[in-house]
């Protein structure tokens, strides 16, 4: 992997193939490595960019509070220093609050959007409560809490929550707990999205058993989007990268101009 220093942390990532520039932003509390199967696919007509979003996987993080936004900014930062100046940006889960960041901060730098099992509503108050109830266990008894708790939700596949279960606990505390509070206090990004209608492509995907996010969250999107493009998978739970592997690449292909 390389890295580059950006906002005062490490940033670490991998590229691979060429093509038009896309980023692919894992999810909480996971690292690159999960896009990994879908990015082997990509490689072929895409400049597949793959950053570990600050303090997961390779990547630095500090100890003061952060937010979404500023994970946005690693990102931008990253970009800069690649000389890329415009990608399409896909995230998974909380990758997708990162993109719709990114959105809002550097409109001028998407071709497209890409929405994996995430949504553009804010947290409710009972979730960012639970946020900062699982923040302080994290502190006080380790990654293996969530990764306990996590694993049996995000899929149904036997060796997907092999997988996870095992990335999980190589992450350290200080990402988990900086990304939870970063995810409880991100905004609602619903009118955004309805601003970019027709701009560039989006593409929604998302599992049917999802039970961490609901698929609801998309057809939300898709309502407000009419010109966005709305991938069910049908059997996916949480994890429709690792699940449906092909089929993730393939609704994906669709951000190449
Ligand atoms: C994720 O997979 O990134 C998280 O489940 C997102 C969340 O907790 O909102």
């Amino acid at each position: 992997m390389k890295n580059i220093s950006v906002n005062g942390i490490k940033l670490a990532y991998d590229r691979r193939g060429q093509g038009t520039p896309l980023v692919l932003l894992h999810g909480f509390p996971l690292d690159h490595t999960s896009w990994n199967e879908v990015a082997s696919i990509l490689e072929d007509h895409f400049d597949v960019i793959l950053p570990d979003l600050r303090g997961f996987g390779e990547s630095t993080t500090v100890n003061s509070p952060y937010s979404i936004s500023d994970m946005a900014d690693d990102i931008a930062g990253l970009l800069d220093s690649l000389g890329i100046e415009q990608v399409a940006i896909a995230g998974h889960s909380m990758g997708g609050y990162v993109a719709l960041s990114f959105l809002k901060n550097y409109p001028k730098r998407v071709s497209g959007l890409g929405l994996i099992s995430s949504q553009a509503a804010a947290d409710t108050p009972e979730r960012k409560d639970g946020r900062y109830k699982t923040a302080v266990e994290v502190a006080e008894k380790g990654v293996s809490v969530v990764a306990d708790a996590m694993s049996p939700k995000l899929s149904a596949d036997e060796r997907v929550r092999v997988f996870v279960r095992e990335s999980i606990l190589q992450q350290s505390q200080a990402a988990l707990i900086g990304a939870l509070k970063a995810m409880a206090t991100r905004e609602d990004m619903t009118s955004l999205l309805a601003s970019i209608e027709g701009q560039y492509p989006v593409v929604l995907l998302h599992g049917n058993d999802d039970v961490l996010i609901s698929i609801e969250r998309s057809k939300e999107i898709a309502d407000l989007l009419k010109l966005s493009r709305l991938f069910e998978i049908p059997g996916a739970g949480h994890m429709p990268m690792m699940e449906f592997t092909k089929e993730t690449a393939l609704a994906l292909d669709f951000l190449r101009p």
